[in-house]
């Protein structure tokens, strides 16, 4: 009996110290915790589709920058600027009020159990199941940080710009692969984008469709400052649903982002075939884009006791 318990709590003590998270972490400590963060994300995206597209990219920018940590959601404080005035982020992401708002939903249920980076884990897959999209069981345990990097923000995110080169390599600078990083891509079957993001494209490059970028022009005008924050759906076809019409407007250079459409050409073969392969076959692009949700959810979690749980997702406790 006594071995059995000492068996137990050695378990408990590796699970604790080896860093690895686990889908039932809040079974026992909160167990209304998935539940209050689905239906906070189902209300939030029933009154406004995009913001399922904001929140999987908040979780995203999160992940990217010290690892899955909700750095993010920190405001400027007097001993750090925060990432949220770095150029990928800076009017441009969304979805704060949605995260404090479930977050809040959380402390009155179970004070200070859920962190605020696992609210971001758990609110990127409701947001993609709430608009038709694939699901996965999310890994839990993160901690939140006390720190926050506007340089790291600047320097760790893949600019829009990029081509395959520096894409891949963004991604495996954060352990993930090529082929996570055009799964990964096909986040981009919701959402939209600004002027500024895509004015390029359509006034320099040739590998895209002519009535398309004709459109876009419309609404994005060529001098630098006058339309900037104009948006577009970042997939033209379907831009409230999570489906694959990504990867086929890719195929008819109907990709919004220079980084989008070299996907189809600019692999070197790999990435344009993979392109291809999830454009004819949705249920493999479903599968691949869950598996590496997960392992980009893996990012250099704090676990056990780094890091605290925040109280307020936008300041250090
Ligand atoms: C591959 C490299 C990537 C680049 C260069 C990139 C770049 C961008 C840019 C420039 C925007 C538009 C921002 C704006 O104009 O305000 C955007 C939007 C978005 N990105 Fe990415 N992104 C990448 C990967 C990802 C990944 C991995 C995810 C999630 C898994 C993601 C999810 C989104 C979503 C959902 C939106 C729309 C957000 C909204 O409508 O609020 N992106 N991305
Ligand atoms: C963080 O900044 C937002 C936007 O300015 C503000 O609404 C929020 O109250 C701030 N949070 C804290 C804890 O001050
Ligand atoms: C992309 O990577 C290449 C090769 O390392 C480099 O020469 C180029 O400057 C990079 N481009 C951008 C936009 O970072
Ligand atoms: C297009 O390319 C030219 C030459 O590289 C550059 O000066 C210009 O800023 C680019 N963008 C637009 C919108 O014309």
């Amino acid at each position: 009996m006594a071995s059995c318990l000492s068996v137990l709590l050695l378990l408990c003590l590796a699970g604790a110290v080896s860093g690895q998270l686990s889908p039932t972490f809040y079974s026992r400590s909160c167990p209304r915790a998935m539940s209050i963060i689905r239906a906070g994300v189902r209300a939030a995206v029933a009154q406004e589709p995009r913001m399922g597209a904001s929140l999987l990219r908040l979780h995203f920018h999160d992940c990217f920058v010290q690892g899955c940590d909700a750095s993010v959601l920190l405001n400027d404080t007097a001993s750090f600027t925060g990432e949220q005035g770095a150029n990928p982020n800076v009017g441009s992401i969304r979805g704060f009020n949605v995260v404090d708002s479930i977050k809040a939903q959380l402390e009155a249920a179970c004070k200070q159990t859920v962190s605020c980076a696992d609210v971001l884990a758990v609110a990127a897959r409701d947001s993609v199941v709430a608009l038709g999209g694939p699901s996965w069981r999310v890994l839990l345990g993160r901690r939140d940080s006390t720190t926050a990097s506007l340089a790291l923000a600047n320097s760790d995110l893949p600019a829009p710009f990029f081509d395959v080169v520096n894409l891949t390599a963004s991604f495996a600078a954060k352990g993930l692969s090529q082929a996570d990083m055009v799964a990964l891509s096909g986040a981009h079957t919701i959402g939209q984008a600004q002027c500024q993001n895509f004015r390029d494209r359509l006034y320099n490059e040739t590998n895209i469709d002519s009535a398309f970028a004709a459109a876009l022009r419309a609404s994005c005008p060529r001098p630098a400052g006058s339309g900037d924050g104009n948006l577009a759906p970042l997939d033209t076809t379907t831009p409230n649903a999570f489906d694959n019409a990504y990867f086929t407007n890719l195929l008819s250079n109907k990709g919004l982002l220079h980084s989008d459409q070299v996907l189809l050409n600019g692999g070197g073969g790999a990435t344009g075939g993979q392109v291809r392969s999830y454009a004819s076959r949705p249920s493999r692009f479903s599968r691949d884009f869950a598996a590496a949700m997960v392992r980009m959810g893996n990012i250099s979690p704090l676990t056990g006791t780094q890091g605290q749980i925040r109280l307020v997702c936008s300041k250090v406790n």
